[in-house]
């Protein structure tokens, strides 16, 4: 007990020196990833070897890190954890693996392909001067090397003959002490849990999702205060030969204090990269028709299989679902059709909550979850695509001003189905528009709705390495939690949109009339400042409890700029808020003035989201958009025909940008 407290002191006193820790939820990207050899991010996740044979990939945490104290031999501790899935291509026999290393150099020369798995070369294999560490994940049995079979893990100090190896799998079946062989290369995600405390090393590993094991699959002492510099590059390093699979790394933690660092992983409703069922069986067909007839040389040192392939098209089922390539990179994960059938009882009348522009909505249980289910008519492979593609890029899209998106699914004929987390307190429209005495929000309840929905819109737009536009920013479109708090839901669908709503001057434009910018009517072509314009829209309606088209009434947007021009703005609050009191003028005045400039009508002259942010959270406004205001005033006095003169000179007077600013002097 007492070597157990004292070794933890020295933990404690040891990383506090020098502690590194990161975290990737599947947002690798080239600037916080090094990348050498064949090693990509596609969609986010880090895939180390491509589909030619013999390509080598490596990478690393972009800086070295420490590895050991200042003046000391003994290695910092560190635990690590990441998911990766081995994917093997249709048709091709898989080889050969990946590992995880600590190394002194990050590029890819003095190593080679194949059986050296991008980790060494032939003459250096084994040399001590190599100074590298690292567990391997490898599925070929390679005599040289004394492998023990043809799928485990090891541990490799210097050389690729692993110090320690065992096949693949975890402790803990049964009645908990059974060994559960895992399949390294099947294609599953599985996480994996490196420690490594006191000279000893601890593997573990487990299906993506569950617990982690108790007991280790390896638990080794491993000297590695000779191997370890005090600096070192840490990541991964992989291979294919003539056999060919794709490496990937989902998701990677790392710390030298926290040994529960593994837990911020994001292990469920990742991408899955399973062949299908039927793919699978006809390569392993292959692979006994073939090793029958093909000789098999087990001789010095490489081992060549070479193969001719005919690439047969399967044949699908009548109703079968298929994935094509790209469909596999997206995810949030795909959801198996019979699931979703199931949770929303076959899509029953009785399970429908919503019947929007998009198609129907259901509310179902899925794993015990309540969810709704969007089914959405399309029969446009392309913008499906691009639709998939922008909501991926966003990794798991959490956040708290967004409705989760749980996974997705699509029927072989044209219909995407997305399943959203369920919204317990329904939309935000009825809210402010036909809501009783009970329901309906006053002033302080819409102005916490209008910040939720600006951070929402901020995070689409800034949050994540693509921006990703809304395209709809609608009232209908927020949704309300079980805790009230607002969620913006049904981000970039608009270009799934039926075009039949949209009196529009070409096909291209897509979005909701009255909350379309001008440019974007004329252009088609959306933005960040045509997303800025519908949430000005937003504004105006929840300060006036008005639609932006009603019948028989004028639009709301120059309603308002009129009665604005006229300074008499006050007249525009609901009355239901006004009814029930409890707002300050100062702040509807605010929030009224920022709706409008949002809906200025040049592009230019609007805030961006992350200013919107800061007017509503009542921080100071930067110069830039000052200056923006104030010249759309000098141009549009230099030239009287525009459109709207005399607004734009109220936007750029004192009192105006006094408002906006709180009580900043400017
Ligand atoms: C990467 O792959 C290409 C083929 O796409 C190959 O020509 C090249 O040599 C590979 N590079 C490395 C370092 O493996
Ligand atoms: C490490 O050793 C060097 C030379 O022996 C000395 O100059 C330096 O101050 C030492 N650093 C620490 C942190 O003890
Ligand atoms: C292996 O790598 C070492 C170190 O980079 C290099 O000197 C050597 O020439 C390489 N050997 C082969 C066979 O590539
Ligand atoms: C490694 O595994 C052994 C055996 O289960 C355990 O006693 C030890 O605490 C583990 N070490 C770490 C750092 O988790
Ligand atoms: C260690 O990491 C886990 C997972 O992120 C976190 O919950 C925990 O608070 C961390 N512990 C410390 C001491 O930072
Ligand atoms: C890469 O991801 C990091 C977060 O890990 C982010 O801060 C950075 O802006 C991203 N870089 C690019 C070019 O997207």
């Amino acid at each position: 007990m007492s070597t157990l407290l004292i070794s933890f002191l020295l933990l404690v006193l040891l990383t506090s020196v020098s502690s590194i820790e990161f975290i990737y939820n599947t947002n690798f990207n080239s600037t916080n990833t090094l990348l050498h050899g064949n090693a990509t991010i596609e969609s986010s996740i880090l895939t180390l070897t491509n589909s030619f044979t013999f390509s080598v990939g490596r990478a690393f945490y972009p800086f070295k890190i420490p590895t050991k104290p200042p003046n000391s031999s003994t290695p910092l501790p560190f635990s690590t954890s990441f998911v990766f899935s081995i994917a093997p291509f249709k048709d091709l026999l898989p080889g050969h693996g990946f590992v995880f290393i600590l190394s002194p150099s990050a590029g890819t020369t003095g190593v080679s392909s194949a059986q050296h798995l991008g980790l060494f070369n032939l003459t250096n294999n084994g040399d001590p001067n190599n100074h590298v560490f690292g567990i391997e994940f490898d599925v070929f049995d390679n005599q040289e090397f004394n492998d023990i079979n043809d799928n485990h893990v090891g541990v490799d100090v210097n050389s690729l003959i692993s110090f320690t190896s065992h096949a693949a799998g975890f402790w803990g079946g049964g009645s908990g002490d059974k060994f559960v062989d895992l399949k390294l290369n099947d294609g599953e995600n599985y996480q994996v849990w490196i420690d490594y405390l006191d000279s000893r090393v601890n593997v573990t590993m487990a299906l993506a999702g569950q617990k982690r094991p108790q007991r280790p699959l390896i638990s080794e002492f491993v000297d590695l205060s000779e191997v370890l510099l005090d600096e070192m590059y840490v990541g991964f390093c992989g291979a294919t030969g003539q056999l060919v699979e794709s490496h990937k790394i989902l998701a990677w933690s790392f710390s030298n204090s926290n040994f529960s660092i593994g837990d911020v992983l994001v292990t469920r409703y990742l991408p899955s990269f399973v062949l299908s069922k039927e793919s699978a069986l006809r390569s392993k067909g292959f692979i006994v028709g073939t090793t029958a007839g093909v000789f098999f040389f087990v001789g010095s040192a490489v081992v060549i299989f070479v193969f001719f392939l005919r690439r047969k098209r399967s044949k699908r089922k009548e109703g079968e679902v298929h994935f094509e390539d790209w469909e596999l990179e997206y995810w949030p994960h795909r959801v198996g059709y019979e699931d979703i059938y199931a949770a929303t009882k076959g899509f029953s009348d009785q399970n429908v909550i919503g019947c929007g522009g998009n198609g129907k909505v259901y509310k179902g249980i899925l794993q015990g979850v309540q969810v709704a289910v969007k089914r959405i008519p399309c029969d446009c492979e392309h913008r499906m695509r691009e639709f998939l593609s922008e909501i991926s890029s966003l990794g798991r899209l959490k956040h708290r001003n967004v409705v989760p998106l749980r996974g997705w699914c699509k029927k072989e004929k044209g219909s995407l189905i997305l399943v959203y987390d369920y919204m317990e307190n329904g939309s935000f429209d009825k809210r402010i528009f036909d809501g009783d005495e009970n329901t309906i929000f006053g002033w302080g309840k819409r102005v916490k709705v209008l910040k939720d929905v600006a951070h929402g819109i901020l995070y689409l737009h800034e949050g994540w390495q693509v921006k990703v536009l809304h395209r709809d920013i609608k009232a209908s479109n927020v949704l309300l939690d079980k805790d009230m708090n607002a969620r913006l839901g049904d981000f970039g669908l608009a270009r799934m949109h039926d075009h039949e709503q949209i009196a529009a001057h070409t096909s291209q434009v897509v979005g909701t009339v009255g909350f379309m910018a001008p440019e974007l009517i004329h252009t088609g072509r959306a933005s960040t400042q045509t997303d800025v314009f519908s949430f000005g829209v937003l504004v105006l309606e929840v300060v006036c409890g008005r639609r932006p088209n009603e019948e028989n009434k004028p639009a709301l947007v120059s309603w308002l700029r009129r009665l604005v021009e006229r300074g008499e703005e006050c007249s525009a609050l609901d009355e239901r808020i006004k009814g029930r009191g409890q707002y300050n003028n100062n702040e509807v005045e605010r929030v009224l003035h920022l709706g409008l400039l949002c809906t200025h009508h040049d592009p230019h002259v609007r805030p961006s989201m992350r200013q919107v942010v800061k007017v509503l959270e009542g921080e100071s406004l930067d110069r830039s958009l000052l200056d923006r205001i104030n010249s759309a005033a000098g141009y549009a006095g230099s030239f009287s025909s525009t459109i709207y003169p005399t607004i734009d000179e109220i936007f750029s007077s004192q009192c105006f940008l006094t408002t906006l600013c709180g009580n900043e002097s400017i």
